[in-house]
């Protein structure tokens, strides 16, 4: 597992084949300049987490139009904020979002963190969040894993041990593969390839920038990981 050819090869499928995601800026966008919101950012996310990303997309729209900035968003009726969150399911979470944006506009100065440490003292943003936003809002390497990250490198590595268990060994084996350079275009090309090529059931294996340094692939086991404790 050579780091630096896997990353090259992941980075030029992201280039070539990531998705156009109406929140994402694409790496040539951001290579002129192109910044992302993180507050924009950090909605898609939240709302993201719920659902499909085609199923959150008209929601994340919405709230962009009704609330521009997080101060909007803030200053909004919570029952008005809720009743647009209807159908994204959860209602924690909308509360949490309220929430939230109260805090970045009393204790922030209305100004969205994009550190992970301060990220991840406000309400409702976990470790994946706290870890997207910082990427790709400041290019902190940081490690992004959630459930097709996870997949993904458990083929790669063809790791044994049972989920949830392994867990915490699974993320350490991640973050090995983070590097300084474009952390926020890497994490989510890992989620791209685990959401398309790399999927649960029939990752199409003949497309995948990984083939070559797949273990599970080399042993046409792909869809024996992630172990996970039988229920
Ligand atoms: N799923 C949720 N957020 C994502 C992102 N930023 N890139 C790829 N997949 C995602």
């Amino acid at each position: 597992h050579n780091v630096s050819d896997m990353r090259a090869a992941l980075l030029r499928w992201y280039d070539e084949q990531g998705r156009t995601l109406p929140w994402r800026v694409r790496p040539e966008d951001r290579a002129a300049g192109v910044v992302p919101d993180p507050y924009a950012i950090w909605l898609s996310e939240v709302m993201s987490q719920q659902t499909t990303l085609a199923h959150a997309t008209p929601y994340w729209r919405a709230f962009l139009e009704a609330f521009p900035s997080v101060v909007d968003l803030a200053d909004a009726n919570r029952d008005v904020v809720l009743s647009m969150w209807a159908g994204l399911g959860y209602y924690a979470r909308a509360r949490n979002l309220h929430k939230c944006a109260g805090v970045v506009r009393d204790d922030h100065l209305g100004i969205f963190p994009t550190d992970e440490k301060t990220l991840l003292t406000l309400p409702g943003i976990g470790p994946y969040t706290a870890a997207t936003i910082a990427a790709i809002c400041a290019d902190e390497a940081t490690n992004i894993v959630d459930g097709n990250v996870e997949r993904v490198i458990s083929r790669t590595y063809a790791f044994e041990t049972p989920l949830p268990k392994g867990r915490k060994a699974l993320r350490d084996l991640s973050g090995t593969l983070v590097r300084a350079d474009r952390p926020g275009d890497y994490g989510q090309a890992l989620m791209d390839l685990g959401a398309t090529i790399c999927s649960p059931k029939n990752p199409t294996c003949l497309l995948c920038p990984w083939r070559e340094f797949c273990v599970a692939h080399s042993q046409s086991e792909e869809t024996k990981y992630p172990v996970k404790v039988k229920k």
